[in-house]
């Protein structure tokens, strides 16, 4: 039977992935050999996240984290997503593996963060772009991609809309106030949430915050200020799932991750534009204009060159754990 502590090393690295508002959606349960990777409902966001496609795309995230930690210390996996489609579960099973190779990108779990600051406008080359991604792994799962300044530009109207559209419905504003953390203190305390920094916001204190937030952050500042940050990046990258399911989502989430930790390795900045993939009426002009078909859009990153920004917090692991 593997050790204890090697499960719970494997859920300490799980956590560290990403998640819309870093609500981290996830809890764990060990048995045996095998780790289950559970959604926590409890923290969904039914107004940013409705259908919890994001629930799901972050518990991919967070299984891909786990395959990497295991492998690197020294155990194989199988995966098995299971029960109905609105519900499933993950589950992890380790096996002894001593003799597997190290994965590269493990080494890159802790480094990796959205970066929401400006980029500078410099290129990432060619060469790069295809090894961030052409991934074999991504089964299920399209990835379109928009480098030239015309490609590019044609995006630009969709992240504006979905931006406005999203500004200008309080339920949605006050879902996110209710994850921003306004102080170093609270976002420590909390360990989740977004830090008021790493949005360009100053630490106030919650009320002032608050007040910012609802009252002088209209839809237009916001829309104006993404088209800013769209309009610097190097390029964007739309993650496209083959089936709008849970099952797709997982693995859209798993392909987001390895992105996300190969663009860590190359010191690649990336962070989220998904306004036009949350709001269902921009959503079908996107798949409209871009004859996307069958694909559905769900992720669009935007990615470039800048510093770092501060790393966000995470919830003790060991709270998450299942009885
Ligand atoms: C499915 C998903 C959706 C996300 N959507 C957004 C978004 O719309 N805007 C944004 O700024 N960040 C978005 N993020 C980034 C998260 O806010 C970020 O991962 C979280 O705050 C943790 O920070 P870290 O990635 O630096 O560890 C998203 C992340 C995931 C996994």
């Amino acid at each position: 039977m593997i050790h204890e502590e090697t499960m719970l090393r494997i859920v300490k690295y799980a956590v560290k992935a990403p998640s819309c508002h870093n609500a981290q959606p996830w809890r764990f349960k060990i048995r045996n050999d095998t780790i289950c990777l559970l959604p926590d409902f409890t923290r969904a966001l039914p107004v940013a996240d409705n259908d919890n496609h994001s629930l799901y795309i972050s518990m991919g995230c967070a299984l891909e984290n786990m395959i990497l930690a295991a492998h690197e210390f020294g155990y194989d996996t199988e995966v098995e997503i299971t029960g109905n489609g609105n519900n499933p579960q993950i589950i992890v099973a380790l096996h002894d593996e001593p003799e597997g190779v190290k994965p590269e990108l493990f080494d890159y779990i802790l480094k990796r963060q959205a970066r929401r600051n400006k980029y500078r406008n410099d290129k990432v080359p060619d060469n790069l772009i295809s090894e961030l991604f052409n991934d074999p792994d991504d089964e299920g799962v399209s990835t379109k991609l928009f480098l030239s300044g015309n490609e590019m530009r044609e995006m630009i109207p969709y992240i504006s809309e979905g931006t406005r559209l999203q500004f200008s419905n309080k339920a949605f504003v006050d879902e996110l106030v209710g994850w921003v953390r306004f102080s170093e203190k609270e976002a420590m305390l909390k360990g989740d949430g977004i830090r008021a920094g790493a949005m360009g916001l100053p630490n106030t204190g919650r009320l002032i915050g608050k007040i910012i937030m609802k009252y002088f952050i209209s839809a237009e500042i916001e829309a104006r200020r993404m088209e800013e940050l769209a309009r610097a990046s190097s390029g964007f990258a739309l993650f496209m799932a083959e089936k709008n399911d849970p099952y797709h989502w997982i693995r859209l989430g798993q392909a987001f991750q390895r992105f996300g930790l190969k663009a860590a390795k190359y010191q690649v900045s990336h962070s989220h534009l998904d306004m036009p993939c949350e709001e269902m009426e921009v959503r079908d002009k996107l798949i409209n204009h871009l004859q996307l078909k069958d694909l559905t859009p769900l992720l669009l990153i935007r990615f470039g060159y800048s510093g770092p920004m501060p790393y966000s917090f995470r919830r003790s692991f060991y709270k998450l754990l299942d009885p």
